[in-house]
């Protein structure tokens, strides 16, 4: 093998997370280039979420920080990937709000120094592989800030106004990314991204906390008046968006993935609630609804988000398959059938968070 050339290998980081793993599971198996996972295993991180593909045999799975600039180069120069595509983030918003110092340093200086470990890499490519080497960076619609309820959906134009210490770290990646494509010549390309539900997602997020919260016959905290609204989008449909993208994107430009999922909190929580009745009635036959509580608002809440992805449909030939009723059946499915996962990721610290994150906001009525 030509030593200045790339191996059919894709480097991931972030995989054993909700996201990369949905990326994981469904590139393995059905696609030729094996598939190097990278993950710190975080609280967020866990290797049962990528059971189902981690002793196949075109994945590898390496534990270790993206901040760790010396693993990061022993693992592109054994594998020589021809990509790399960073999932590998602090993702939780309430997170970044108790504590952003995580966030700047996973997020930000993390990415850097990703991207510089992925400079010298394709540096010393040849000029065929440097040509269709691709850096993918994997950013959400947060960085556009919120919209008011009339506003136009956010479009790859929109500028930018992150509102979180979550938003903003993300927003410093993407400039990032940039940087390394203007000023170094990086082939990259970044996908933006609604809110994403769907198995595996680690129960601290609004879908599968409220899930796990009506079965164990705890709260169901509602932020202000429930009334934010978000545009959800199922997870298999974000990674299928992410695969186009990487396989036919144009470098340098960022790509919006949507699922025409809008919808405000307080519907999403009923609408759950409704299918739990359904599926799993609570023992003295009254509805999951009677555990809602409202309380103390996120500081700095985004209104409402709302993503356009005319673009990639157009150019890419990608849609979103599945409808927000759909993709929240087949989610709440498997958290009744998948109790075990629940409880093993909750391990990590869960308790404390729950107590950290929500004994501090004063219960409303339900
Ligand atoms: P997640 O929190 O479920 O998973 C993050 C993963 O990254 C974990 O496995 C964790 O162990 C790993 N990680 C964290 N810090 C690391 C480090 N320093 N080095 C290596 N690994 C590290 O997040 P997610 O919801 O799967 O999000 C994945 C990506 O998608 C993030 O970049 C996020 O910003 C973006 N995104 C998420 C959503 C969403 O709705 N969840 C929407 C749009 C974009
Ligand atoms: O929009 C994409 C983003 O979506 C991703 O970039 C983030 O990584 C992801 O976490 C998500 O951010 P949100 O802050 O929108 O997701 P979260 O699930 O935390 O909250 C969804 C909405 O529900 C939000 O308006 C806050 C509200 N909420 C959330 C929780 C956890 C509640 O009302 N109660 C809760 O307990």
């Amino acid at each position: 093998m030509d030593k200045n050339s790339f191996t059919d290998t894709i480097l991931v980081t972030g995989t054993a997370g909700f996201i990369g793993s949905a990326f994981a599971r469904k590139w393995v198996g059905h696609e030729s280039a094996t598939l190097v996972s990278l993950d710190a295993l975080t609280y967020a991180g866990h290797l049962s979420t990528l059971l189902p593909v981690i002793s196949h045999e075109k994945h590898v799975f390496v534990q270790g920080d993206i901040c760790d600039q010396t693993k990061v180069t022993e693992l592109l120069n054994k594998y020589r990937p021809k990509a790399v595509l960073n999932f590998a983030a602090e993702s939780h918003v309430d997170r970044s709000i108790l504590g952003p110092e995580t966030f700047i340093q996973t997020n930000v200086v993390g990415t850097m120094r990703l991207l510089e470990c992925v400079r010298a890499y394709w540096n010393g490519l040849n000029e065929d592989a440097q040509r269709d080497f691709r850096y993918l960076q994997v950013s959400t619609d947060e960085v556009y800030g919120t919209l008011t309820p009339t506003d136009p959906p956010f479009t790859e134009s929109t500028p930018y106004a992150p509102n979180s210490p979550y938003a903003a770290s993300k927003a410093a990646a993407d400039h990032l990314v940039r940087a390394w494509h203007e000023t170094y010549g990086i082939p990259v390309v970044s996908t933006h991204c609604g809110n994403n539900y769907g198995p595996y997602q680690f129960p601290e997020k609004l879908i599968p906390l409220m899930i796990t919260q009506a079965l164990a016959g705890g709260d169901l905290p509602i932020y202000g008046d429930g009334m934010q609204v978000r545009d959800w989008i199922y997870v298999d449909d974000h990674v299928a968006g992410i695969a186009a993208v990487l396989k036919k994107g144009t470098v340098g430009e960022r790509y919006n993935i949507g699922g025409f999922g809008e919808t405000h909190n307080l519907n999403v929580v009923h609408t759950l609630c409704n299918t739990l009745d359904e599926l799993q009635p609570r023992k003295d036959g009254l509805s999951y609804k009677t555990q809602i509580k409202f309380v103390k608002d996120r500081p700095g809440h985004d209104r409402r988000y709302a993503i356009s992805p005319e673009k990639t449909t157009r150019d890419l030939g990608w849609k979103p398959l599945e409808t927000f009723d759909s993709g929240l059946k087949k989610t709440i499915a498997w958290y009744l059938a998948n109790g075990e996962w629940v409880s093993k990721v909750k391990d990590k610290g869960f308790k404390d968070w729950l107590e950290a994150q929500y004994a501090q906001r004063v219960a409303g009525q339900a």
